[in-house]
């Protein structure tokens, strides 16, 4: 028999249906970023800002559960609009499919390569104003 933990899952955010996979022992905000994704953060899930809260809809029974640090935390958030197990995205580890709500949650347009940017065009055009001494 297959353990639930060695699968990865998938996890729902509304209200907007956005879907990624998450690893086994991955965080929601660290799977989000993986699959780029824009979550809510200012400490970019270091689990200080607190800024990462969701509300899970379904699976909260597929959660680990709520440790001090970040039950501290969420003593902080005020969200008025919550249904369901209010969580810290960057504290969450999934054990399964779970949906959740989290406003803001939205997929990053793809980024330049980093060989196409204005540094690397200056690189390669002499007439850049770029001059040797
Ligand atoms: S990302 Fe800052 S507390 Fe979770």
């Amino acid at each position: 028999m297959q353990r639930l933990d060695d699968l990865a899952a998938t996890v729902t955010v509304r209200p907007k249906n956005i879907t990624f996979s998450i690893e086994p022992g991955q965080s929601v905000y660290d799977a989000a970023v993986q699959n780029g994704i824009r979550w809510p953060t200012s400490c970019e899930g270091l689990g200080t800002c607190h800024l990462c809260f969701m509300s899970v809809i379904e699976g909260a029974d597929r959660i680990n559960a709520v440790e001090p640090f970040e039950a501290d935390g969420l003593a902080e958030v005020v969200d008025t609009s919550r249904e369901g197990t209010l969580r810290l995205a960057c504290q969450v580890r999934p054990e399964g499919d779970i949906i959740v709500m989290k406003r803001g949650v939205r997929k990053v347009p793809g980024r330049p390569h980093p060989n196409s940017g204005p540094a690397a065009r200056r690189q390669s055009d002499p007439t850049s104003g770029a001059k040797d001494e």
